[in-house]
């Protein structure tokens, strides 16, 4: 606990108190008047402490967390936030697949001021922080903010490049950290289908890995199940 009135980012599975301040700099002298968050916690507790006045929604994928989250905004007494359940799902930007949050377009507010993406885990999705982006892009205003949690990963790395190769004039990077990264969106942009090679083949691979993942698991539960019934 960071006090009786914030709860604190350094822990585990949090964004981090560093990281944190990093991204209110960034958009310190913005307007924030709109937050799309991607993985809820502590840090959508402490979005609408600094920004009370601000429409927050976040997307959460897992039911217990969104709870957990819920209970901690009501601890904190803090009730501009949307906590939505999103499980996890495939979604298409043909030609590429991603595992990531089902979102209705009616769930996201219009003109969004920064998008926090700290969501979902990465073991359990198929780029499913890269794919948000392709599915907010047009709700951002011109001269939003978004930030990527956990840039040291080569797979965060791959995600800005992946989103640079898409939105070439629509995106840029506006600050570089170790494990953070802050971009902005310049101008409004429809994605790039064909977004190159390297990027159509690092969509491609992941894509072959989870469903070798996949089938392997399926393939599991079914002789688990066979196994049950001739031991009848
Ligand atoms: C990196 S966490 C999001 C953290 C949040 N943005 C924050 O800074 O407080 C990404 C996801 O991990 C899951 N998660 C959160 N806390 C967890 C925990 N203690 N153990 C396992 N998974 C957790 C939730 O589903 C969450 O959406």
């Amino acid at each position: 606990m960071k006090s009786k009135t914030e709860p604190s980012l350094d822990a585990p599975w949090a964004l981090g108190e560093k990281k944190y301040n990093l991204i209110l700099k960034a958009l310190d002298n913005r307007r924030v008047e709109k937050i799309v968050e991607f993985g809820s916690g502590t840090s959508t507790v402490r979005l609408a402490q600094d920004y009370p006045r601000a429409e927050i929604v976040s997307f959460e994928h897992d039911r217990k967390f969104q709870q957990e989250t819920t209970n901690l905004l009501k601890r904190f007494k803090v009730s501009n936030v949307c906590i939505h359940y999103r499980p996890l799902k495939v979604a298409c930007f043909f030609p590429r697949l991603f595992l990531t949050y089902s979102l209705q377009e009616n769930m996201l507010p219009r003109n969004l001021d920064f998008s926090l993406i700290d969501g979902p885990v990465e073991r359990q999705t198929l780029r499913g922080r890269e794919a948000v982006l392709y599915l907010i892009f047009p709700f951002l205003r011109v001269g939003a903010l978004i930030a990527l949690d956990d840039y040291h990963r080569k797979s965060e790395q791959a995600v800005v490049r992946n989103w640079l190769a898409t939105y070439k004039n629509g995106l840029g990077v506006i600050q570089e950290y170790e494990d953070l990264v802050i971009l902005e969106k310049t101008a409004h942009q429809l994605p790039t289908r064909f977004p190159g090679v390297s990027v159509l083949k690092d969509n491609w691979s992941i894509t072959g890995i989870l469903a070798i993942r996949t089938f392997h698991r399926e393939k599991r539960k079914l002789n688990g199940t066979l196994n049950k019934w001739i031991r009848k």
